[in-house]
């Protein structure tokens, strides 16, 4: 089977789906890998290391119109999915609750899709969960992205000329984003406090060195499929008034709070930023499901009430070198799970395919 790597056409986008240390065992397992030519380049990734992996460089038209699997990080676009032979498998980020036009144009070209946002986290499949692979790098840079915008360093220094105290970071969420940033930050020398409405996080948040906050309720979020689910707005009263004084100590903030399913829950309103520290920051990486924090922008760094508020999206992107190996390896460990050289196994009934195939043989399975 013709595994087809190509460049990622989405804005800023800097990762390939594949790298050549991937492309190796793919080669070894009996598959053909055509990668289309300078597609890990801006993963630092040379055309030369795929042909030394044992992979064909070729054009674009050449690799989408041949193969029988298409791997990308992004979504196809409708060009590709037009250039693609009837009957392909696609595999990529496809968040297809939020692209019905997407969805709908895979199952008309008879097109089997896989959506690598979709894995279930379950334990036999964290060497394929994606969004958990990309989650760990973007915590790790929203930290050194908030630093960059601090106007002070992390550590405690004392020097002649005086003591510098160490600076103070709050984070919301200890998920997988969340307690990265926790031990990025710790690393740095700050002091760290977390929030998680998950009382199960306090053991790993102090096992990091952070300090958790408690708030005082029996209302605790409850989890399904490896997710919180959403909490009372009391609660979020009860942990606004737990939170608010370290929010104002506060020289970086990094939201990372997520309900999966739902808009993000706006845990840092306006009143709130007004009171926050003249030049304190704030990186909100819920940015892109409605953010956590009420003033951040899409891709954007503004700044309100003497706040920097830092919204970027696609931070994994800003490391494509790490966040492609971890990828490929991600979208490595589904493909053997799910095919051999010979063809799919098509166990439409196995957890992991239920989860994450959505489109198959024209019809749609979400
Ligand atoms: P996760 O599901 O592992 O962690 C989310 C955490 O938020 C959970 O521990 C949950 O209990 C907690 N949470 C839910 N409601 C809360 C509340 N009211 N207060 C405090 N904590 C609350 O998710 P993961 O993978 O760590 O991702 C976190 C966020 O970062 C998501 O919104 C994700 O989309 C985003 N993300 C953004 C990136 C970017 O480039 N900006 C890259 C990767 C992830």
């Amino acid at each position: 089977m013709k595994i087809a790597v190509i460049k990622e056409s989405r804005v800023g986008e800097k990762r390939v789906a594949i790298t050549p240390r991937v492309a190796i065992q793919l080669c070894k397992q009996g598959y053909e890998v055509w990668v289309e030519t300078g597609a890990g380049y801006n993963s630092n990734f040379s055309d030369e290391s795929y042909v030394n992996a044992g992979c064909k460089i070729v054009t674009n038209d050449e690799a989408v119109s041949a193969c029988n699997i298409l791997v990308k990080v992004n979504a196809p676009t409708p060009n590709e999915i037009n250039l693609l032979k009837d009957g392909v498998v696609c595999i990529s980020y496809l968040y297809a609750a939020f692209n019905p036009d997407l969805v709908q144009q895979l199952t008309v070209k008879k097109l089997s899709a896989f959506s690598m946002d979709a894995i279930p986290r379950i334990s036999r499949a964290q060497n394929m969960d994606a969004l958990s692979s990309q989650a760990n790098l973007a915590g790790y840079k929203a930290v050194i992205l908030g630093a960059d915008y601090m106007g002070k360093i992390f550590p405690l220094l004392m020097t002649a000329a005086g003591t510098v105290t160490p600076s103070r970071v709050l984070i919301y969420g200890a998920g997988v984003a969340g307690l990265q940033a926790v031990a990025t930050a710790k690393r740095l020398g700050a002091i760290v406090e977390v929030s998680d409405v998950r009382p199960e996080t306090k053991e790993q948040v102090e096992s990091l060195g952070g300090k958790f906050i408690e708030v005082k309720s029996d209302d605790v979020a409850k989890v399904e499929g490896g997710y919180a689910k959403e909490v009372s707005t009391a609660y979020l009263l009860q942990q606004k008034e737990a939170v608010n004084k370290s929010l104002y100590q506060a020289d970086l903030v990094i939201t990372t709070a997520l309900v999966m399913g739902k808009k993000a829950p706006v845990l840092i309103s306006e009143e709130q930023v007004m009171q926050m520290k003249l030049g304190s920051v704030i990186v909100d990486m819920a940015v892109e499901q409605g953010g956590n924090c009420a003033l951040s922008e899409l891709d954007k760094i503004v700044v309100k009430h003497g706040v920097n508020i830092i919204g970027q999206s696609n931070l994994p992107s800003a490391l494509p070198q790490n966040a492609s190996e971890l990828y490929a390896q991600n979208i490595q460990n589904l493909l053997t799970h799910l095919a051999t050289k010979d063809g799919f196994k098509w166990e439409l009934d196995e957890e992991i395919t239920r989860g994450t195939l959505i489109t198959h043989q024209g019809e749609k399975r979400i």
